[in-house]
Formats: structure tokens, C-alpha cells, sequence
């Protein structure tokens, strides 16, 4: 049992990552300033497993703040998913995005090293790839160019923890680069709330089935794959969540640094995803044609190989599965956790 400082917590990712760690047993404590999530869905964490989380809403850019969640508890590692993450929000303010990511992880990693705790998991994205030069993926592929400062923000905070266990080898540091997340808790009381009109291509379709949106944009059918649409590694966010109880054991095997894809290794292209969705959920997604999104690539997958050699985690669900529980969360929850 480890005691895990869960930056972020409060998050979608974060909030599905607390019932896996809990229910392996482990504890712990959320530090998220609330700036993209609710307090309720610590309340929703806490019924599925039976155990409170202690919430501190404190920024990570908050040193003051941090030094006191630190005083009050000694952790064995902390996972690190605050951040912000809208990539057109992103282009329109990359200042905001690299003294919050940045600045905050920056702060985040000196208070961790003052009181000792020098076990970090890191959320990263396959945005550092960048147009990656092999598909499948796999983490020997060099990084590439990001198309946003958000992936920048990805791309430079690997390069500092890279560095910050290059010079001090008592840091342990796993680098989890996602893939797309989506899907929700099969229960139905957990899932992504997003703001506004939602970026990503699940909860756009969600918002179209339940008649929220009228139709889905479908950003190209012109790429070189073979619908013409864009192919991406769908993970169910249960999976993803596991994968970080699996990485713990990086940690505890003091990997000095460690990184790893977490995928599925399959691609789907928008429009299988559509398809999915319409069978297993039998509602109708109506969508058109659009031009392409400017910063977007054909084909992005993983070989999630190494985690599942290293690590013994490989995602157990498919796009029937993503599909089904991100409709069962839309059609039980059609305003989030706010309503
Ligand atoms: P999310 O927005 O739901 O969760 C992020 C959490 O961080 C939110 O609860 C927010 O309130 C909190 N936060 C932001 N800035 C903070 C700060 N300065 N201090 C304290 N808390 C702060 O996003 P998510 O989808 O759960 O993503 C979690 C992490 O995974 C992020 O770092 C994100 O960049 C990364 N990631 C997400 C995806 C994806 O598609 N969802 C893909 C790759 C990587
Ligand atoms: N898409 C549409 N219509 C929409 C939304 C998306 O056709 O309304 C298409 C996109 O063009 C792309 C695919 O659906 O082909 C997936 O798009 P998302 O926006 O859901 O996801 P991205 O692959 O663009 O990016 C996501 C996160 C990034 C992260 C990346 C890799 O938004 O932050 O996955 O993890 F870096």
C-alpha cells in the first residue's frame, strides 16, 4: 500500500484513477484547484468505492499552499495530471498554457523534492510525437514537431523530468504518453464533463445522440487511410486508469526513468467510430463532411507493447465498450456533474 499525491484528481482522468488506486488498496490524496472539474465527482469516486478522498483545493502554481498538503502528509509518489489541455485554447493563449502546465509542474516538482518524495508519474500525450515517422508507435520513435503549445507544453515538461533524474538518479520518473482517452466508469456515474462545445470527438458524438448538437463535423475524408477520415487509438478511460496502478510498479522497482504508451494498438478511423457508436447504442449520429482541422494528422496508434512486457497491463476493453459506457454517462448525466 502507497500513499499517492494525485494532482488533478478531480479531472476525468485523475477521478477514474483514484477507484483504481483505491480498490489496489492504495491512498490517496487530491490537490486540484477546480479550474476544469467538479468537487462532485470525488462524492461519485467515494460511492463506487466505498472511501472519502481528501480533496485540497490548492493550484499547483501555489507553492505556499502545496508546502502545507506536504506538511500534513508524507507520500510515497505523486501522479501529476494537472494541467490545462484544450489545444485550440491553447493557440489563443500560450502564455496561460505554459505558466500553468509549466510553471505549476515546475513548482510542483521543487515542493515534491523539499519533502523528499522524488516518485513522480507524469500524464504525456502521443502529441509529443508530433507526425510520427512509424505507426505503430512505439516509445523509440523520436519525438517530433507539436502542432500547439499545449503539445509543447507535453514535449518540454518530459525534456525537465528527463533532466531532473539525469542529474539526481534518486527521482524515479514514469512518462505515460496516452493515446485518446474516452469512454467512462461502466457504472454510468462518472465521465468527461466538458465546457462549452466539446473539442474531441466522443463527447461531440454524445452531444449529437442525445440532440444536444445537431450534427458531428467530420474534420476531412481526404487523409491517406482507408475511409479518408482520421485514425486515432481509442483507450477506455477505466484501462488508461489502470495503467497508472501498473505503473506504480515502475516505481517501486526504482526505475530511474520510465516510458511508455498507454494504447490499445488498434486505429479507428471518425467514421468506424460513428458506426460503433450507432450499433451498439442503436441511436443515430448524424454528421457531415467538414474541411480538415488545421493541426491534425491521418493516422496516430500505438504498439503497446513495452507496458504490457514491463509492466503486465494491456487494455482489456474495445470501441464497444467506449462507446457504450460514454452514452450510458451522456444519457444518465446530459449536463455533466453540475445538474
Ligand atoms: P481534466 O481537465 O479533466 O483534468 C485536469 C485537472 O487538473 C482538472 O481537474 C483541473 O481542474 C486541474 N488543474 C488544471 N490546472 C491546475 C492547477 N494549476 N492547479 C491544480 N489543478 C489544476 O483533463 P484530463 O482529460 O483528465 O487530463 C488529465 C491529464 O492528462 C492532463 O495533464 C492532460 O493534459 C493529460 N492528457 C489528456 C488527454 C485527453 O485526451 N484527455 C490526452 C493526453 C494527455
Ligand atoms: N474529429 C472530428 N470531429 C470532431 C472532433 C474530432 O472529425 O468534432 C476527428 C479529428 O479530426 C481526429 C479524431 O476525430 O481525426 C480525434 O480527434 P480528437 O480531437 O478527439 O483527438 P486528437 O487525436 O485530435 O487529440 C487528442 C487530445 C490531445 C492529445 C491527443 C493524443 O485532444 O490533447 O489526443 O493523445 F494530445
Amino acid at each position: 500500500m502507497s500513499k499517492i499525491l494525485v494532482t488533478g484528481g478531480a479531472g476525468f482522468i485523475g477521478s477514474h484513477t483514484l477507484i483504481e488506486l483505491q480498490q489496489a488498496g492504495h491512498e490517496v490524496v487530491v490537490v486540484d484547484n477546480l479550474s476544469n472539474s467538479s468537487p462532485v465527482s470525488l462524492q461519485r469516486v467515494a460511492a463506487i468505492t466505498g472511501r472519502e478522498v481528501e480533496l485540497c483545493e490548492v493550484d499547483i502554481r501555489d507553492r505556499e499552499g502545496l508546502e502545507k498538503v506536504m506538511s500534513r502528509h508524507t507520500f510515497d509518489a505523486c501522479i501529476h495530471f494537472a494541467g490545462l489541455k484544450a489545444v485550440g485554447e491553447s493557440v489563443e493563449k500560450p502564455w496561460e498554457y505554459y505558466e500553468n502546465n509549466i510553471g505549476g509542474t515546475l513548482t510542483l516538482l521543487d515542493v515534491l523534492r523539499h519533502h523528499n518524495c522524488k516518485n513522480i508519474i507524469f500524464s504525456s500525450s502521443a502529441t509529443v510525437y508530433g507526425d510520427p515517422i512509424e505507426i505503430p508507435i512505439t516509445e523509440n520513435c523520436p519525438k517530433g514537431q507539436c502542432t500547439n503549445p499545449y503539445g509543447w507544453t507535453k514535449s518540454m515538461l518530459e525534456q525537465i523530468l528527463m533532466d531532473m533524474q539525469k542529474a539526481d538518479n534518486e527521482w524515479n520518473v514514469v512518462l505515460l504518453r496516452y493515446f485518446n482517452p474516452i469512454g467512462a466508469h461502466p457504472s454510468g456515474t462518472m465521465g468527461e464533463s466538458p465546457n462549452g462545445i466539446p473539442n474531441n470527438l466522443m463527447p461531440y458524438v454524445t452531444q449529437v445522440a442525445i440532440g444536444k448538437r445537431a450534427e458531428l463535423g467530420v474534420f476531412g475524408n481526404d487523409y491517406d487511410t482507408p475511409d479518408g477520415t482520421g485514425v486515432r487509438d481509442y483507450i477506455h478511460v477505466v484501462d488508461l486508469a489502470r495503467g497508472h496502478v501498473a505503473a506504480l510498479k515502475a516505481i517501486d522497482r526504482k526505475c530511474g526513468l520510465a516510458i511508455y504508451n498507454l494504447g490499445t494498438g488498434h486505429g479507428y478511423s471518425v467514421l468506424d467510430v460513428v458506426k460503433a457508436f450507432e450499433k451498439v447504442n442503436g441511436v443515430a449520429v448524424p454528421y457531415s463532411i467538414k474541411p480538415r482541422r488545421p493541426g491534425d494528422i491521418a493516422t496516430c496508434y500505438s504498439n503497446p507493447a513495452k507496458a504490457e512486457r514491463e509492466l503486465g497491463w494491456k487494455a482489456e476493453y474495445g470501441i464497444e465498450e467506449m462507446c457504450r459506457d460514454s452514452w450510458n454517462w451522456q444519457k444518465k448525466n446530459p449536463d455533466g456533474y453540475e445538474k
